[in-house]
């Protein structure tokens, strides 16, 4: 094998489109998914490739110090791709210190076991999947840059900060071959029905109401998240190391806007009268200290790698409708908790 890759967080939303296209892009190249399977964590989002010669799966926590270094013995890894987080901005509020755990301390066993691995070699490299949220909340005008100042404001978003701070410090201070990339808002297939658009989806569905934060005006720049897992392949294979790149779409849309047209896409897909979904909006209290604006500028990724996304938003979102609608039963699977402790059972059989 050319390279033995830990992808961490791999049976979460990015994570296993990240690994499905390592899988199916690079056959010379062992991918170990490192995953706890928390709430958010599926095996069922791999089912596809559970079975693959070049896939292995390690339930561990990246907490766990120990259980990191075994990994990295046992497969004598070269490189690291990771995505393992605390993902959720309405958690980190009911309670950050999960995202402390697994975001800063997780973040820096894995920068350590890394280090170790890697003394006197060559060519490794720890891609560090980041977040556009570390930059705070933008006002009507600009765009994220690489150089705009960190100014986290939730704890999903201090704790990612300072994930990316140690991802530096081990760069600068111990030469650790680092890559960074910090995206903007993904949707599209397996995502955690907890998030704006999965969720919306779900109860347009089945006629639920649908609870738009505050005025619904706050602003969101969306990408498809299989651009976001070739915007990785992109970075980790001609990135510069020691460097970040943004990446997004430049495709901003207040909540409501998108939830109407949402809703507008699903009265058409599932032969409802025109806007007949939109009476099921309702406004409810806002998030505490809910950031107004995010937006990517990914000129840096577009002219230095070439990279630049694939579909429109409107071709992603009826993609990603028609996917819901035609697997209801991966909701149903992956929002009862039972069902992780089965398929893990499942997984140790075999
Ligand atoms: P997710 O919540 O869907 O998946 C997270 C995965 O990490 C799950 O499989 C979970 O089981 C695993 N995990 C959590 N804690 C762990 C631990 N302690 N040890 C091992 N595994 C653990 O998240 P996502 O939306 O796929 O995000 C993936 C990464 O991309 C995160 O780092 C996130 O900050 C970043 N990101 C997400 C978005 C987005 O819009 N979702 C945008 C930009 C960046
Ligand atoms: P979310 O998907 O949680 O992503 P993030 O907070 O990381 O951007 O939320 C996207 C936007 O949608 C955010 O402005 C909060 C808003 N939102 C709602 O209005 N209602 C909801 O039920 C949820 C989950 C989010």
């Amino acid at each position: 094998m050319k390279k033995t890759i830990i992808i961490t967080g791999g049976a979460g939303f990015i994570g296993s489109h990240v690994v499905r296209r390592f899988l199916i892009n690079y056959p010379d190249y062992l991918i170990v998914n490192v995953d706890k399977l928390t709430y958010a964590g599926n095996l069922e989002n791999l089912k596809d490739v559970a079975n693959h010669p070049n896939y292995r799966f390690e339930r561990a926590d990246i907490v766990d110090a120990d259980a990191i270094r075994s990994i990295f013995q046992k497969y004598d890894v070269t490189d690291v791709i990771h995505l393992a987080a605390e993902s959720h901005v309405d958690r980190s509020i009911e309670g950050p210190m999960d995202f402390v755990m697994t975001n800063v301390v997780g973040t820096v066993n894995l920068l350590q076991a890394a280090k170790d691995a890697w003394k006197g070699r060559t060519g490794n490299i720890f891609h560090h999947v980041s977040t556009d949220e570390v930059y705070g909340s933008l006002g009507d005008e600009g765009l994220f840059t690489e150089n705009t100042p960190y100014d986290p404001r939730s704890p999903y978003s201090a704790s990612k900060a300072s994930s990316d701070h140690f991802v530096m410090a081990f760069y600068h201070t111990y030469g650790l071959p680092i890559k960074m990339s910090n995206c903007s808002n993904n949707y599209g297939s397996h995502h955690f029905p907890e998030k704006l658009i999965p969720l919306m989806i779900h109860n347009i569905q089945h006629k639920k109401p649908l609870p738009v934060y505050g005025l619904g005006d706050n602003i969101r720049d969306w990408l498809w998240v299989e651009d976001h897992a070739s915007a990785i392949d992109v970075i980790f294979h001609t990135g510069r190391i020691g460097e970040s790149y943004n990446v997004g779409g430049l495709n901003e849309w207040t909540n409501i806007e998108l939830v109407r047209f949402l809703c507008q896409l699903m009265d058409e897909k599932l032969g409802r009268s025109k806007g007949e979904s939109e009476e099921l909006i309702t406004y409810v209290t806002d998030r505490a200290g809910h950031d107004k604006r995010y937006a990517i500028d990914a000129s840096k990724l577009e002219e230095e790698l070439g990279w630049t996304p694939s579909i429109t938003f409107e071709e992603g979102l009826s993609k990603t409708v028609d996917w819901y609608l035609e697997n209801q039963d991966w909701v149903e699977k992956v929002t009862s908790g039972a069902y992780q402790d089965y398929y893990e059972m499942m997984y140790n059989k075999r």
